[in-house]
């Protein structure tokens, strides 16, 4: 498995010792679940000792903090000497400077850790002249620096755009924003506004906090450049009597593959039966459904007369409600599946969701996925609902992504229906320009000439 990109390492590229790194962000930002996570950092893959001066939240809240999104017992780290947490008392205004001060001396010599936190710094400067603040500066860069260490301030956002007043005293500044889209969960951004004496542009990522995932960050774009293996010999096949015949002998490895159709005309048992075939022969395969909870796809499989125990590979199902991602989660979570088992077979049931759900935007994303897919020798399989005259523009776009486009649709006839199906593109292959008839037939599904 891949790892995520690392704030410090990836993104600031290292931070210098002795830096003093500024945290801010407007209430429910995610600065101290953020902060949490470059704690992490610095223990897991420093094998530092991170002190946690805590003024706002007790040692509870902060072992709720790891536990919940990093899923990391903070106990452990305690214990294993690599956490240590201190209070800070407010004491009246004037003596909070010298205190602060003693407490960071006193860290500094009796712990030596690689990084402090100062959850949070407001109210120690609330009332600091400049002088102050350029004093304790000093003495942070003085004694801190000369032991190497980093100190990590996190500070609420200064109202009407204001420069906070810790600005004066940071070498970094990382803002983390928030917006409220009208679909979907909240987005969050990260922005690193200064880094002394690397002149730069402003430089933002998204930043996606949940409890599946943790922390993550998202360097924009397209993450391998474009590449592939494919090897048009090399093909999975669908197990569907006669669908394999049409596809030349099965999905290549490696392609991804467009399922269109009107609701109801099968695309979904369709997928199911194929990915439980692959899964039987021993690939490892992935569902993922953007319209159907998991425990109804498993039903369903149950009804086909599947037995899900005992698969030479295996099958992950799992159910999204797109609600409640950002789009760049979208993609970061099957980037992980991709990563996390190779050769994989993914299957996406419902693009039309996705695309209710975030509009225009969401196009891009998937073809980022199938490129990145490509680039992984991961076998795709996508399905969309596609009714003639609805979002037509959706359907050029994706089908000219995608390796091959299979269409499903509904035949009339007097009183009864036929369900149809035809291959319409497939890179690689030559299927017959002709539509075959799916039947299912005593809960199995094969396709025959007409
Ligand atoms: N070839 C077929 N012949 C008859 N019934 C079918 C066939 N394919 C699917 N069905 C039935 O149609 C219904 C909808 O199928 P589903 O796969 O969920 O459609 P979609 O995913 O395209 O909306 C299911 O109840 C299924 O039993
Ligand atoms: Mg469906």
């Amino acid at each position: 498995m891949t790892k995520n990109p690392q704030f410090i390492r990836d993104i600031v590229g290292g931070i210098k010792p002795g830096s003093i790194v500024l945290i801010e962000g407007p209430t429910g930002a995610g600065k101290t679940i953020f902060s949490a996570s470059v704690a992490k950092e610095v223990i897991e893959e420093y094998g530092q000792k991170v002190a946690w001066i805590g003024i706002l939240l007790e040692p509870p809240d902060i072992r709720d903090i790891f536990s919940n999104i990093l899923r990391i017992n903070l106990d452990d780290y305690i214990n294993a000497g690599q956490f240590k947490y201190y209070g800070f008392e407010i004491v009246p205004v004037s003596d909070r400077l010298i205190m602060i001060s003693q407490l960071l001396n006193d860290i500094i010599d009796t712990y030596s850790p690689g990084m402090i936190v100062i959850d949070f710094i407001d109210p120690i400067i609330e009332f600091a002249s400049t002088s102050d603040l350029l004093s304790i500066r000093k003495m942070i860069k003085t004694n801190c620096g000369e032991k190497k260490c980093v100190v990590l301030m996190i500070s609420r956002s200064p109202l009407h755009g204001l420069r906070s007043r810790a600005e004066i005293i940071s070498d970094i500044v990382v803002r983390i924003k928030i917006e409220h889209p009208s679909y979907g969960a909240p987005r969050r951004f990260i922005e690193l506004a200064k880094i002394k004496d690397i002149p730069q542009t402003r430089m933002i990522y998204e930043l996606d906090m949940n409890k599946e995932y943790g922390v993550t960050i998202h360097p924009h774009g397209i993450l391998k450049e474009l590449r592939s293996n494919i090897n048009h010999e090399v093909r999975i096949p669908t197990g569907i009597d006669g669908f394999d015949d049409i596809l030349g002998g099965g999905l290549i490895r490696g392609t991804s593959t467009l399922l269109i159709g009107p609701s109801g005309v099968g695309k979904t048992i369709l997928m199911l039966t194929t990915a439980y075939n692959m899964a039987r022969k021993g690939e490892h395969v992935y569902y993922i459904s953007f319209e159907e909870p998991e425990q109804q796809l498993v039903e369903t499989l149950r009804f086909l007369g599947f037995n899900i125990e005992g698969l030479k590979g295996d099958l992950t199902i799992h159910s999204i409600n797109p609600r409640t991602i950002t789009i760049n989660s979208f993609f970061s979570i099957i980037n992980r599946i991709v990563d996390f088992s190779k050769p994989i077979v993914i299957f996406i049931d419902g693009l039309y969701s996705l695309w209710k759900e975030f509009g225009h935007d969401f196009h891009r994303y998937v073809r980022d996925l199938i490129y990145y897919s490509k680039s992984s020798n991961a076998t795709m399989m996508l399905s969309m609902i596609y009714e003639k005259g609805v979002e037509e523009k959706l359907y050029v776009w994706l089908s000219t992504m995608c390796d091959g486009i299979i269409e499903m649709n509904f035949e009339r006839a007097d009183r009864s229906v036929r369900r149809l199906i035809y291959v319409r593109k497939m890179r690689l292959s030559s299927p017959p320009q002709k539509y075959f008839e799916v039947l299912f037939e005593n809960k199995k599904l094969s396709i025959r000439t007409l």
